[in-house]
């Protein structure tokens, strides 16, 4: 009668002992109060058992249940399982025994809602990864507990006994060799439960399965071979029947190595992936409007995300372009400013710069690699009837070559052009548009420039309006020469302030000859041997030309050499403003999308404790509840990542369109737009994953 003596009696060297629990306790701590559900209870079951556990409520049947089915931790005593001390073993190892080897039935069913008899059953075979021939093997176990019709239904379609039995069959869907059922039948009709037992008996029988059964009613205990009693967490007595021959039985659920503790296999992950991606899918369309709101953040945070890019891509592309268009390895050269009496005439307005000093340039300069003169004047030009004022400048031949400027027609001003001081001119296309009519052919006319006739070489590309608003087409183009010695010359002001503010008086003219201005000019286009010797030419330009026009070191200079990298980024600078409040509002937006995901995750674990609970108790790992939990936050935020990438991409061709700014999206910012809010989801499920994946399986099990 005592607790010692059912499992000591025999000699266990013959005995197949799959259970084998010895002196075992379990005391809950309610508070203050400690309460002893188990005080020592040693029992042996051998392998191919029918065992009954009775007792009145409150006797620690189910305590006891729950210790065999490795669903919760003892706290004293020992439990050799198949020869195997539990308490040594891993989570993965205890979750593998809930998979392989025992097959729990609760005593309220504990099926998953919303879900199909089949599905239900077949959920352990994912948790197993013995996916292959899954469905053939559910309809079997199905049919085999006559419930081969009623695959598609729910639970909530199912009677209590009809859902018994599906419980029942998901927990011999592994084939497992110890199935234990807590009170079974204690929800149903005396011919259902009847029915339930004789199939327990039959699979105990025929397939050799022990079977170890909690009931507290002896009609459903005499389907057993053996009745162990319990009383106040004690053995009360431990009676066999007549059991036929051990030998006599088939043991099919032979293999007693308890599964080993290695990692998950390839074939397990990915039909546990399978499942968890089913399950997180079904899990956001049952909650169609809360999954929407929580992608909301995310949404709109990728949006302002991809707005954002799209913006400052395409800002910089175009400074990019621009840049290009004037050529990256140029550096600009103007005068400085005259003054003439207390009048000072801004940049540009000095004529301290002179063709020698662009011929010392190009000879003393090693960065340099070619170097063009401009002077410009406002003239009127005629072509009979027709007249038109531009901007004329006098170029030389590298001008256009150095500024990556073409024709559309014509030719290019030639070194003879210039040499020899040709009255021959190129114009651009606003100012063909104005002096020749519908069909008429500017190429090989005469222009009147200034009073002197010109004939037209060439036309400009059109280059259409500058950042400024500038029509750059508005312009006609001669050799310098000719600009010097026939047309514009520079006006040579009468007092030049070449020295930091030294007045120097006009040379005398005794004879008043109207002196040819030459050698003046009024901007230097420089082009460096290379865009990396950019910063070089500058500096060996700035030297000769201080050393040229004795600027001594604490005078300021009389002329400014720009290098176009600089214009370039003080237009990057506006664009950036822009980057960056959109940059604000998606990462705030971002982060409260986070947020809401890690939110609805918290109150979805809450939720569904018990479904985290169920899935533990038919073989779930930790591992396995933490990358559900961790897929579905992922989906979420991949989902509102998706449709924000989608949004942004329509908005940006809208702003272009609207706002007229150049937006660009390279597929690298789209791709990564994504991988970042799945990101998000990782990072922000992760907490409230991890916290499901805590859970103990008896305390989620019996979580309200
Ligand atoms: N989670 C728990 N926290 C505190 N006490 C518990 C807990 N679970 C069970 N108990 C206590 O342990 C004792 C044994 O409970 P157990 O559920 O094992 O009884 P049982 O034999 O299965 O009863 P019944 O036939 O009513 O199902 C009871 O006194 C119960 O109050
Ligand atoms: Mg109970």
């Amino acid at each position: 009668m005592s607790a010692a003596l059912s499992g000591a009696a025999a000699a266990p060297a013959q005995r197949d002992l799959v259970i084998d629990v010895r002196n075992l306790t379990r005391t809950y701590q309610l508070g203050a109060q400690e309460v002893h559900a188990l005080r020592g209870v040693s029992m042996a079951i051998e392998r191919g058992e029918f065992v009954a556990i009775m007792g009145a409520s409150g006797s620690g049947k189910s305590t006891l249940m729950n210790l065999i089915g490795c669903l919760d931790q003892t706290s004293g005593g020992t439990y050799l399982l198949e020869g195997v001390d539990i308490a040594a073993l891993d989570e993965q190892t205890l979750a593998k025994i809930r998979s392989r080897r025992i097959g729990f039935v609760f005593q309220s069913f504990n099926l998953l809602p919303r879900t199909t008899a089949a599905e239900n059953v077949a959920l352990p075979l994912f948790y197993s990864g013995q996916l292959a021939d899954g469905a053939h093997r559910v309809q079997q176990t199905l049919s085999l507990l006559g419930l081969g019709e009623r695959l598609d239904n729910r639970p909530n379609q199912l009677s209590g006994g009809q859902q018994q039995r599906v419980a029942l069959a998901r927990a011999l869907i592994n084939q497992p060799a110890i199935l234990l059922a807590d009170e079974p039948t204690g929800n149903l009709d005396s011919t259902t439960a009847n029915e339930i037992m004789g199939t327990l008996r039959d699979l105990n029988r025929e397939q050799g399965l022990t079977v170890i059964l909690v009931t507290h009613e002896q009609e459903m205990a005499d389907f057993a071979d053996r009745i162990i009693t319990l009383r106040d967490g004690l053995v009360l007595s431990d009676i066999r029947k007549e059991a036929p021959a051990a030998a006599s039985r088939p043991v099919r659920l032979q293999p007693a190595a308890l599964p080993g503790a290695s990692g998950l296999s390839v074939s397990e992950l990915l039909s546990f992936l399978t499942m968890a991606f089913v399950a997180a899918f079904s899990a956001i369309g049952r909650n169609k409007l809360r999954s929407a709101l929580t992608m909301l953040g995310i949404f709109i945070g990728v949006c302002a995300l991809i707005i954002m890019l799209a913006v400052g891509e395409g800002a910089r592309a175009a400074v990019q372009a621009q840049l290009k268009s004037l050529g990256t390895d140029l550096l600009i050269v103007l005068p400085g400013s005259s003054r003439g009496g207390g009048v000072r005439g801004g940049s540009g307005s000095a004529s301290s710069l002179k063709v020698a000093d662009g011929a010392a340039i190009l000879e003393e300069d090693p960065a340099v690699a070619v170097i063009s003169y401009v002077n410009r004047q406002s003239a009127q030009l005629e072509n009979g009837d027709e007249n038109w004022s531009t901007s004329v400048q006098g170029v030389t031949p590298s001008y256009l070559t150095i500024r990556n400027w073409g024709l559309s027609a014509g030719r290019l001003i030639s070194e003879a052009d210039e040499r020899e001081g040709r009255t021959v001119c190129i114009l651009g296309q606003t100012v063909v548009d104005n002096l020749f009519g519908e069909g008429q052919d500017p190429i090989g006319a005469t222009v009147i420039v200034k009073n002197v006739p010109m004939e037209v070489i060439g036309v400009l590309a059109v280059k259409g309006h500058s950042a400024s608003g500038q029509d750059q087409d508005d312009v006609a183009l001669i050799p310098f020469r000719t600009s010097q010695v026939r047309v514009l010359g520079v006006a040579q002001p009468s007092t030049a302030m070449t020295q930091g503010g030294t007045v120097y008086p006009a040379p005398p003219n005794p004879f008043n000859i109207q002196a040819k201005l030459q050698g003046f000019v009024q901007t230097m286009y420089i082009q460096a041997r290379s865009a990396a010797e950019v910063k070089t030419a500058l500096q060996q330009v700035t030297q000769t030309l201080e050393r040229r026009h004795r600027i001594k070191p604490e005078q300021s200079d009389d002329f400014s050499v720009r290098d176009l990298t600089e214009i370039a980024e003080v237009a990057d600078e506006n664009s950036r403003v822009m980057e960056l409040l959109l940059a604000a509002i998606a990462s705030i937006s971002l982060l409260v999308g986070g947020i809401g995901i890690m939110n609805i995750l918290l109150v979805s674990v809450t939720e569904r404790t018990r479904e985290i609970g169920i899935r533990m108790a038919i073989g779930a790992r930790r591992f396995h509840v933490l990358l559900q939990f961790l897929i579905e936050a992922t989906l979420l935020s991949l989902i509102g990542g998706g449709a924000g990438v989608l949004a942004g991409i329509v908005a940006s061709k809208v702003i272009a369109h609207v706002a007229g700014w150049p937006t660009l999206l390279h597929t690298t910012v789209i791709i990564g737009a994504f991988c970042f809010s799945a990101g998000i989801g990782m990072f922000f499920g992760f907490y409230p994953a991890r916290k499901a994946s805590l859970l103990n399986p008896i305390d989620a099990l019996r979580y309200e």
